[in-house]
């Protein structure tokens, strides 16, 4: 089986990917520094824990394990966190990127499937988001993850392959729980809605209900993350088959309000979310919803488990169950 070598696969999509790449038939060898991620949450194949500001640490894992692949899930993450230490994202997820691409090619890997995000395109409501859309991030977060595809497309006449992701809103687990999503500290919403459910934290506070919205509060494009994580095995196969660099949104072009996803919470989990009215959350945008079928027809990609009340029902079932 070939290996794959899974940055971030400790963490929520990272380990959610370790499980579709090893039900393809891949083996995944996680490298993880495991600040954020979790050693209980690699099930799948060999833990290698190192760190991406180590050159030499990537150095070694390529060479033990020979991986055909690298999918860089590992990144800070954190748009509040990356406005007060912008440094520290700038540093980490540019120069941890440069470490792992430069590795990949000295290594003769010739195929890199990242995670980017709706982040690089900044505050842009109204305007339909999708893999044409102008990237203008508004945050060190976005701005850091755009330098990497930036760093991507240069690298790409070196002989790197590449597939780049831009996410949307991930949510939902594993749906047989073996792995979900468990964050500290916890800012996602559909997470902190099943905590305040089962009373293991306070009440859900609505960042903002004066947004130019039918209910007031902030659309987002919501993707179950076992649909998400399907896809990168087909951006594997992509560029397996030869195929071209390529960008993909992978979004299903449903928004839902805050509201709506804790009203479908409440009836998901048959119980009333608690939960007050809040001030807006410096830095949302007001509306991110993905307009592009790009995925679904070039990659073959079907978001099948993407409806709000699947993704609540795995996330439920997930939080409900012994966690990591
Ligand atoms: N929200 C609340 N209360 C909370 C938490 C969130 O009302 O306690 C709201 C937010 O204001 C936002 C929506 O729920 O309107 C979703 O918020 P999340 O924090 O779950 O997700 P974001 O949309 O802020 O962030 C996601 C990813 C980021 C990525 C970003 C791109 O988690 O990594 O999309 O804008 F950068």
């Amino acid at each position: 089986m070939a290996n794959v070598l899974v940055t971030g696969g400790a963490g929520y999509i990272g380990a959610h990917a370790c499980k579709a790449l090893a039900q393809a038939g891949y083996t995944p060898v996680v490298f993880d520094n495991l600040s954020t991620g979790h050693r209980a949450a690699v099930k799948f194949g060999p833990l290698v824990v190192g760190d991406l500001m180590e050159r030499a640490a990537i150095d070694a894992a390529l060479a033990e394990y020979q991986p055909i692949a690298v999918m860089h899930f590992a990144a800070l993450s954190q748009v509040g966190e990356s406005m007060q230490d912008p440094a520290r994202y700038w540093r980490e997820n540019v120069m941890g990127a440069l470490n792992l691409i430069e590795a990949a090619l000295a290594a003769g890997i010739d195929k890199f499937i990242f995670s980017s995000t709706c982040a690089t395109y900044g505050d842009q409501d109204g305007v339909v988001l999708d893999e044409t859309t102008e990237q203008r991030p508004i945050n060190a977060y976005g701005g850091s993850k755009l330098a990497i595809e930036q760093m991507l497309r240069d690298f790409a006449p070196k002989g790197l392959n590449h597939v780049i992701f831009r996410y949307f809103n991930v949510a939902g687990a594993d749906p047989e729980a073996e792995v979900g999503e468990a964050h500290d500290p916890e800012t996602h919403l559909v997470p902190l809605i099943l905590q305040a459910v089962a009373g293991t934290r306070g009440a859900l506070t609505i960042f903002g209900t004066d947004y130019d919205t039918p209910d007031g509060t902030c659309i987002r494009d919501y993707v179950h993350v076992s649909d998400l994580v399907e896809a990168h095995v087909a951006g594997l196969e992509w560029l397996i088959a030869g195929k071209s660099s390529e960008v993909f949104c992978p979004g299903t072009g449903a928004g839902f309000s805050v509201r709506e996803v804790v009203a479908a919470a409440a009836s998901v989990t048959n119980g009333p979310v608690p939960m007050q009215e809040g001030p807006r959350r410096a830095g949302d945008a007001v509306r991110l919803v993905c307009g592009s079928d790009k995925a679904r027809t070039r990659l073959g990609w079907t978001p099948d488990r993407s409806t709000m009340p699947q993704m609540l029902r795995d996330a439920h079932r997930w939080h409900g169950s012994d966690g990591f």
